[in-house]
């Protein structure tokens, strides 16, 4: 199985998850965020989704049955500021991706997409018929690849799953990988490395929102639920199901200020935080219908409970050696 991205957050969980029922992650990575100790699965094959002669050396090398695709740029901010570079990397590097699949023969693709295509929610919770009409390039870009992914299937029988994630969070039951984003933008991380006095104040964007306590409201997903879920869409695929596309989330929301409280809870700490200006673009609720995914994949969470997704956060951040961030350039 070729896992791009394999040597990222969401990626070495599946490659993990791919392992344990039976396949051989190969991770294709370029390691401009991935991590090389992340992969222990499989083999990793160092390369860019961009590079044709990579990719036909490293598919004929290993012949693998199907993809599953998370390599790709993920910074909201970042693709709004440079838009050139999330198309470029998302969506030209895709293409170049797609293109060596067909040529090689491989129909099957499970691939990362995200909530953020819907854009600012007419209605929550949102199921997949909800119109996406994204506000940013990073999901623009996503939402472009969806669509190649339909022409694809169309023209060259190559069938995929997007697979639109909500907000992943928390790390490996075992503790044997994590959430290691660099530079970190995602509330957990951020909140715990707070908690452990590697951060300042942790800032909460927004407390004026119209949610309960007057900050935004997410859907958190399990990482290891996510990684599950793309094995079982590549059992669908191999059944010969069609393609679609599926939201993977919990249905259920929890705001910015009780993801915190539960980060107080599982450190024995207090969390440093600083009320801050609404950022633009923030929608005050983001939560899925998944029941889509049950239905199809026979899908069925496990860790949905906020207090276990953090303390399986917590124990791998608190094991973490110290690196300090460098921020955008
Ligand atoms: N983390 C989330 O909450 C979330 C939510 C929705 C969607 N997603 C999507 O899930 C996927 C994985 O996210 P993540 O949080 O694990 O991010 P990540 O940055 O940890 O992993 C992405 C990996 O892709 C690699 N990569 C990037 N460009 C590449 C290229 N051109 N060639 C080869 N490798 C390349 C990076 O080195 C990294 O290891 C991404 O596609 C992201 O858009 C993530």
């Amino acid at each position: 199985m070729l896992v791009t991205g394999g040597a990222g957050y969401i990626g070495s969980h599946a490659c993990k998850a791919l392992a344990l029922a039976g396949y051989t992650p190969v991770a294709y990575d370029n390691l401009v965020y991935g991590h090389r100790e992340a992969v222990r699965w499989g083999p990793l094959e160092p390369g860019d989704i961009a590079d044709r002669k990579r990719l036909d050396a490293v598919v004929a090398q290993y012949q693998p049955e199907a993809v599953l695709h998370f390599a790709a740029y993920a910074y909201v901010g970042e693709s709004v500021q440079d838009p050139a570079k999330y198309y470029r990397n998302n969506v030209a590097g895709t293409l170049t991706l797609l293109e060596a699949l067909v040529h090689h023969d491989i129909r099957r693709i499970v691939f990362s997409s995200t909530c953020a295509t819907y854009g600012v929610p007419e209605r929550t919770p949102i199921d997949e018929d909800h119109p996406q009409q994204p506000i940013n390039p990073y999901g623009a870009s996503k939402l472009m690849i969806e669509r190649m992914l339909q022409d694809f299937d169309a023209a060259y029988g190559l069938r995929s799953v997007s697979l639109r994630y909500f907000n992943a969070a928390g790390a490996d039951p075992d503790g044997e990988i994590g959430e290691d984003h660099d530079p970190e933008t995602h509330l957990i991380p951020l909140a715990l490395q707070a908690a452990l006095g590697q951060r300042e104040a942790l800032q909460v964007f927004g407390s004026d929102y119209p949610t309960p306590d007057g900050s935004c409201i997410r859907d958190y997903i399990h990482v290891t639920d996510l990684a599950q879920a793309h094995v079982l869409a590549l059992d669908y695929l191999t059944r010969g199901g069609a393609t679609t596309a599926l939201n993977l989330g919990t249905g259920h929301g929890h705001s910015v200020l009780e993801v915190i409280a539960a980060a107080d809870a599982v450190t024995g700490r207090a969390v440093p935080t600083v009320l801050a200006p609404r950022r633009p673009g923030d929608p005050p609720v983001l939560t899925a219908v998944a029941d889509r995914a049950r239905q199809v994949l026979g899908w069925q969470p496990r860790y949905t409970d906020l207090a276990t997704i953090l303390r399986h956060a917590w124990n791998w951040h608190r094991d973490q050696p110290h690196r300090p961030d460098p921020g955008f350039p």
